[in-house]
């Protein structure tokens, strides 16, 4: 049987990270195979283009189309074929955050996104999306305790409202696909809104 694809999603500081490994450990002791993956990156040539997309100046386009290229890599090279035998794929980041940030935060034009989208997913989606949904002030504050800024956690706090705002759009867009957590809670309680979620698929 082929596995499910879960894609975690959040502006930086969410709590991405912070759940990501737990839900892996927690679905391997049920026996499930799982697979840890991340965007931009995943595969040698999209973590090279994510060093880009990070470090580098550059338009909007620019990045919107290197992280296009780096997730047609990373799909055809990596999720699928996990997929393809029964793994699970939980991914820290998809297009869902390209929406947000490249549309949402830098105001790139999402028609383009969405042909983009189309033409490299070919119709493959996220089976589930975990959306960490908070303030842009209370993200800032996490991160500031923890680490030194890319080019996008260096942005104000205006452009996480616009990127927050781009996430809500998508979720609105597909509510079957979008569990929205409130990440503002207590890491705990949000790990207990993530398995919650996870559980309530009827896929187990
Ligand atoms: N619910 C939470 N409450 C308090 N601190 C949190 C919570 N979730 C994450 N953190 C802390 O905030 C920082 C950013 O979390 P992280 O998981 O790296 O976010 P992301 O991957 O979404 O950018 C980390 O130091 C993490 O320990
Ligand atoms: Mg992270």
């Amino acid at each position: 049987m082929s596995g499910r694809f879960i894609t975690f999603e959040g502006i930086d500081g969410a709590g991405k990270s912070s759940h990501i490994e737990a839900l892996a450990l927690w679905l391997r002791a049920r026996g499930q195979r799982v697979v840890v993956t991340r965007e931009p990156g995943g595969t040698e040539l999209a973590e090279a283009l994510r060093e880009l997309v990070l470090h580098r100046s550059m338009d909007a386009m620019t990045e919107a189309l290197l992280v296009f290229a780096a997730r047609r890599d990373h799909l055809r090279t990596r999720i699928e074929p996990a997929l393809a035998e029964g793994s699970h794929v939980l991914c820290d980041r998809f297009t869902d955050a390209t929406f947000a940030y490249q549309g949402g935060g830098r105001g790139f034009d999402a028609e383009v996104l969405q042909t983009l989208e189309g033409w490299v997913q070919q119709g493959r989606q996220p089976d589930l999306t975990l959306w960490f949904d908070l303030p842009a002030s209370l993200a800032a504050q996490r991160r500031q305790a923890v680490r030194r800024p890319d080019r996008f956690e260096a942005e104000d706090e205006a452009f996480f409202a616009r990127v927050r705002a781009g996430y809500a759009a998508r979720a609105a867009a597909d509510p079957g696909r979008f569990s929205v957590l409130d990440a503002a809670q207590p890491l705990d309680a949000v790990w207990q809104q993530v398995q919650a979620t996870v559980e309530a698929r009827p896929w187990w």
